[in-house]
């Protein structure tokens, strides 16, 4: 095949969960967008590059060495979330060992034992695998779960919590079925456990905690949230994920009273958002949300709403309202009366709306220096599909581009 066709080819084999979701749209219509939107890149990249317009995604996944420069994938984060650093400069941990069957003295080799850890730890994975979790994954502070090359499943158990750690990175990890647990004796760090009440049974659970980025996970049908941002949480990003099969996506703030969340700034950025999902994407309370380049293919109820004055502003999605006449609009506006939320600072700008989906701005729009805070610049609409067309964990082989 040409590099031409042969690039082309590996784009249509990327893109083919959207040409599934996408059912309400003519997929001849998507392809055809698909090809103006490649071209479009190949003029502003250069002829035959391997880059696609997504800035995360162009920094490493071009790279065939990949696995042997894993720690590079630190260096490439956007957003609020961008100074993540996770565990680099720190050394590689395999995780060889899928149990967890002791919270409080894991074993060598596990997940658990790995995360814990006070130095600075890059965690990859031996080959595939399922880890169902005793209680939660209570992380410290400077690691990254690093799941590409093996197909990793954090599943059927509790999941994540980041609680009052910094510097975490999540990549390429199946997050999804994840269950309450808790009553019971967990350990947060080598010196320390302690007794954790009930966990919700979130996907990930980011409690007070600052410079997170979650990257390229798949995440389904949780207990409670599928990624919850809480009490004082900041400098966070959640980008490329596939989410799919779930009622209450993201959350963004604890609840309407707690003042600390007013500094709460986050980047939601080229995820898709997919079949079975009915609100929350995200729910903002106080803060700053910058929601770019997303691609939303269903929503029950809404896709962007939020309370307690959030300052959101949208750019460069593409929202695809389903058929059903009550589910049309994007946002909701949630918690006190209009003569209120008017004032609240939501904006849309380039946003392609399709079949009939709108969106309720209101307030003065937000402030463009919180906007260039967030350090990410959308890139038009037209090109969502072709940024988003990877979301979720990627299949990535040894030896080759991932
Ligand atoms: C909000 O959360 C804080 C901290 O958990 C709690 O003390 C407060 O009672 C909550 N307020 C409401 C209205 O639920």
């Amino acid at each position: 095949m040409s590099p031409l066709f042969s690039s082309l080819f590996l784009v249509f084999s990327f893109i083919s969960p959207i040409l599934v979701s996408a059912d309400r749209q003519d997929p001849h219509n998507v392809v055809l967008e698909v090809q103006r939107s490649l071209n479009k890149s190949r003029r502003n990249l250069g002829s035959l590059s391997c880059e696609i317009g997504n800035p995360i995604d162009d920094c490493w996944r071009c790279d065939p060495d990949w696995d042997k420069n894993r720690q590079r994938l630190a260096d490439c984060a956007i957003g609020f979330g961008k100074d993540a650093v996770g565990g680099k400069h720190g050394e590689i941990y395999v995780v060889t060992d899928s149990s967890d069957d002791d919270a409080v003295n894991p074993k060598e080799g596990t997940l658990r034992y790995g995360v814990i850890q006070d130095e600075p730890l890059w965690i990859i994975f031996e080959r595939d695998m399922v880890i169902k979790l005793k209680e939660e994954l209570i992380m410290n502070s400077f690691k990254t779960i690093d799941g590409r090359g093996a197909s990793v499943h954090i599943a059927g158990g509790p999941c994540i919590t980041i609680q009052y750690v910094t510097n975490i990175i999540i990549h390429g990890i199946n997050i999804h079925d994840c269950k309450p647990a808790g009553n019971a004796l967990v350990r947060s760090s080598p010196e320390h456990f302690g007794y954790r009440t009930m966990c919700d049974g979130d996907g990930v659970s980011v409690f007070g905690g600052s410079h997170v980025w979650v990257d390229h996970c798949t995440l389904s049908n949780c207990a409670d949230g599928l990624i919850d941002v809480i009490m004082g949480s900041t400098a966070i990003t959640l980008s490329n994920n596939y989410m799919t099969k779930h009622d209450k996506a993201i959350l963004l703030g604890h609840n309407d009273s707690y003042e600390k969340d007013k500094n709460m700034q986050v980047t939601v950025a080229f995820n898709h958002f997919g079949e079975g999902l009915v609100q929350r994407m995200p729910r903002c309370r106080h803060g700053y949300i910058h929601v770019v380049n997303n691609d939303y293919t269903e929503w029950g109820m809404y896709a962007i709403g939020g309370s307690a004055n959030p300052t959101i502003k949208s750019q460069g999605n593409r929202f695809l309202a389903s058929d059903n006449r009550n589910s049309k609009e994007v946002t909701k506006h949630e918690g006190a009366p209009k003569s209120e939320w008017k004032n609240w600072d939501w904006s849309s700008e380039g946003d392609l709306m399709l079949n009939g989906a709108y969106f309720v701005e209101s307030g003065v729009g937000a402030r463009s220096s919180y906007v260039k805070a967030s350090s990410v610049e959308a890139r038009p609409s037209s090109d969502v599909s072709i940024i988003t067309a990877n979301a979720g964990a990627l299949a990535c082989r040894i030896g080759a581009r991932c």
